[in-house]
């Protein structure tokens, strides 16, 4: 007898855990330098724009193939009734969560090391001339490394602990507490002075500003935030149980992710203002800049510290949805258990996550880092969002999709024909074309 698949326990945990994915570095980290670099309130407008005319059916797509087939990546295509040549997408899904999960825990390990440089007061004593030397040092440096494998030997420990009593447990312990360091944050924020200054850059959409890199940046930020395209979302919903409600899921998670991304925005840019920086210096706006404002703040290091803290717990609870699509991978499909399955993965990705450290320092002419998130981010999301739409879309049968999308709950028709029209037609042609400008 086959054994019983693995659940999530509750309702709340299925939130918990899928929102823990949702939110990440790609809501803390990037979405506020992307924001800042496109133009603050005019890239929101467009991201919300997307979240929910894109987002929210692709996130449908990947919900009904996952709970219909109860399997992860590519097992849920072959069960749904592809023929063989769907296979492929979900091969190529593997592939992109091993490069997610090596250079995601690079900066993840980042985030370790600036929480100990906060509670040490090595930030507080470094003058802000020195910070981006202090940087830059640090990253090009074997400490990094051990960061990243600490990051990843803990994120090993969680998967080893299954679905129910490792993900949903360690996500619901987690994300109140995310939620409450955010809102703490936020009045932190609200309350300093020139803080108009920063909502209005964040809330004020300036047109002008609307040039085709920054609509493109915001789709692709839309799909990584949202964790789509890799089966990620396949593969946690094929751990839902009958009566989750998959379309009301898909928005509470859409409107949660945006909510994180927003007040990530409400608490950087204000600070941004506040002290006279400018908010559009890339990559390593919560890297050097904020460091530099929290220098600045009375009870800095406390402020760091938190800050770094939450970037950490967030970081966490999505890494462990990117090993998971693998776990799930290995255990549906060659039938090994968890424990040798994380095993194996954490050996591979320590081996991989070293290499895409060491590309800030000794390996800088291989630059495995930018090679993984380009291919990643660029090419293999893409192609998995656009093949999980074309699929769900034309090719499974419709009974089972509506089966699955109406399942335990009444759907105004208007709702489900908005999934269902994004799936078929607004989702695959907007990812195409961020897929060929991406390629440029
Ligand atoms: N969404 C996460 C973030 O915002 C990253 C992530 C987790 C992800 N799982 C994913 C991205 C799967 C793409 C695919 O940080």
């Amino acid at each position: 007898m086959a054994e019983k698949r693995a659940q999530f326990g509750t309702r709340l945990g299925v939130i918990a855990a899928t929102v823990g994915s949702a939110v990440g570095l790609g809501n803390i980290w990037r979405f506020p330098y992307e924001c800042g670099t496109g133009g603050g309130g005019a890239f929101l407008a467009v991201y919300i724009l997307f979240v929910f005319l894109i987002g929210v059916p692709c996130i449908c797509a990947e919900f009904s193939l996952g709970r219909s087939s109860r399997r992860g990546m590519p097992g849920a295509f072959r069960i749904s009734g592809a023929r063989k040549q769907w296979g492929f997408l979900g091969y190529a899904a593997i592939l992109a969560a091993f490069m997610i999960l090596a250079f995601y825990a690079v900066v993840a390990g980042w985030t370790l090391e600036y929480i100990i440089d906060s509670a040490t007061g090595l930030f507080r004593d470094t003058p802000n001339s020195d910070r981006h030397a202090q940087f830059t040092g640090f990253i090009s440096g074997w400490k990094a490394v051990l960061w990243t494998i600490v990051f990843l030997v803990i994120n090993g420990l969680v998967m080893i602990g299954g679905v129910e009593k490792g993900i949903e447990r360690v996500s619901n312990i987690l994300m109140p507490i995310l939620f409450l360091i955010l809102i703490v944050f936020c009045i932190n924020s609200l309350t300093m002075e020139g803080a108009s200054e920063g909502l209005y850059f964040l809330f004020h959409p300036d047109i002008s500003k609307l040039t085709p890199d920054v609509v493109l940046g915001a789709l692709g930020q839309a799909f990584f935030s949202l964790s789509l395209g890799m089966g990620c979302l396949v593969t946690y919903s094929s751990y839902f149980a009958d009566d989750t409600p998959l379309i009301k899921t898909s928005m509470q998670i859409a409107a949660l992710d945006t909510l994180v991304a927003v007040l990530a925005g409400v608490i950087i840019f204000p600070a941004v203002f506040s002290f006279g920086m400018t908010p559009d210096q890339g990559p390593t706006l919560v890297f050097e800049v904020l460091p530099n404002i929290f220098h600045s703040m009375p009870g800095g290091s406390f402020w760091s510290f938190l800050f770094f803290l939450l970037l950490a717990l967030a970081s966490l609870t999505s890494i462990i949805s990117v090993s998971e699509i693998i776990v799930a991978f290995l255990v549906d499909e060659f039938r090994m258990g968890r424990l040798k399955a994380t095993m194996i993965i954490t050996c591979i990705s320590l081996v991989t996550g070293t290499l895409c450290s060491l590309s800030f320092g000794p390996l800088k002419s291989l630059n495995l880092f930018n090679i993984f998130d380009f291919t990643s981010s660029n090419i293999l999301m893409p192609l998995g969002g656009l093949g999980v739409c074309a699929f769900v879309g034309w090719q499974m049968r419709r009974s089972d999709f509506t089966a699955q999308m109406k399942m335990n709950s009444k759907v105004p028709a208007f709702i489900f024909d908005y999934i269902s029209i994004g799936i078929k037609y607004v989702a695959p042609a907007a990812i195409l074309i961020i897929f060929i400008a991406g390629l440029f």
